[in-house]
């Protein structure tokens, strides 16, 4: 039985998406088969995965009751699309509608290793269902000023979400994204979140670079566009799968696969 994570955060552009993709690739590799859900009408990771925005049925379908999830997976993809914002309008009216993504993926979830779910830059309906449908959650936070309240506030959504509707909830961790720790700014984000949360900050940081906007662009995954970058990306899928417990195999093949990367 496949482990779902969701990838979260309380404001936009700390880089879920590109979390996402690129530990979807890493897992890959490392041999897991992965499906990635697109909970965002911005339908950036269907890009990224090179799902045309037409595609259909899509996840908006599968909120509306109008799909199974199973048909609307495309190589691996559950994708979205704008027509997500109006099936979260009609999602909101409905009986159920906090579960009705975790209900969706009951079937499914049995083929794969590991669901990741990328959330909207938001803590609404999509979010919750992308929480009431996760064993785990991530909070990706960026490394900026404030970076502290962002967690705090998503981490209030988690909590909710645990409370009331889906008590088997865990969050797995933070990571600091996007991260220049030439900065002061960047290292004091860090100082604060390690003080505040302590373990639950991962160990690995994904550092800042330009290579990242570039390697999106060309639809080339980070390991293979600047793989002492992507080293970032095996690296904390590993830690992860540590946090999870087993996926021995995974492991080994990880530690093999950022060997590779960054040649001693
Ligand atoms: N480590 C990184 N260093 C530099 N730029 C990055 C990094 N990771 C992602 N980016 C870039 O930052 C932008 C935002 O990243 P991404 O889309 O992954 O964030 P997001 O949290 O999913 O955003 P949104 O909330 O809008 O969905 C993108 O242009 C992406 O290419
Ligand atoms: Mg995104």
């Amino acid at each position: 039985m496949g482990t779902t994570i969701t990838i979260l955060s309380q404001k936009g552009g700390t880089g879920k998406t590109t979390t996402v993709r690129s530990l979807a690739d890493a897992y890959r590799r490392a041999g897991l088969e992965v499906l990635c859900v697109d909970l965002d009408p911005q339908g950036n990771l269907s890009d990224y995965f090179d799902v045309p925005a037409d595609a259909s049925p899509s996840v908006a379908d599968v909120l509306s009751g109008q799909a199974k999830a199973a048909d609307a997976i495309h190589e691996d993809v559950l994708p979205a699309n704008l027509g997500l914002a109006e099936a979260e309008l009609i999602l909101a009216g409905k009986m159920g509608r906090e579960l009705t993504l975790r209900r969706a993926l009951r079937e499914v979830k049995r083929r794969y290793d590991l669901v990741l779910v990328d959330c909207p830059p938001s803590l609404g309906l999509l979010t919750v269902n992308a929480l009431v449908a996760a064993d785990e959650a991530v909070i990706s936070s960026e490394a900026e000023y404030f970076s502290l309240q962002g967690v705090e506030q998503a981490l209030e959504v988690v909590e909710l979400a645990k409370e009331s509707l889906h008590p088997d909830l865990e969050w797995l961790g933070i990571v600091l994204n996007i991260a220049d720790m030439r900065l002061v700014h960047s290292r004091e984000a860090l100082r604060q979140l390690r003080e505040r949360f302590g373990e639950k900050v991962f160990g690995t940081v994904i550092r800042r670079s330009v290579r990242y906007a570039e390697s999106a662009e060309r639809g080339v995954s980070i390991v293979d566009f600047a793989p002492d970058l992507g080293a970032d990306y095996v690296a904390l899928a590993d830690e992860m799968l540590e946090r999870l417990g087993g996926y021995e195999d995974a492991r080994q093949r990880l530690d093999a696969l950022r060997a590779e990367l960054v040649p001693a």
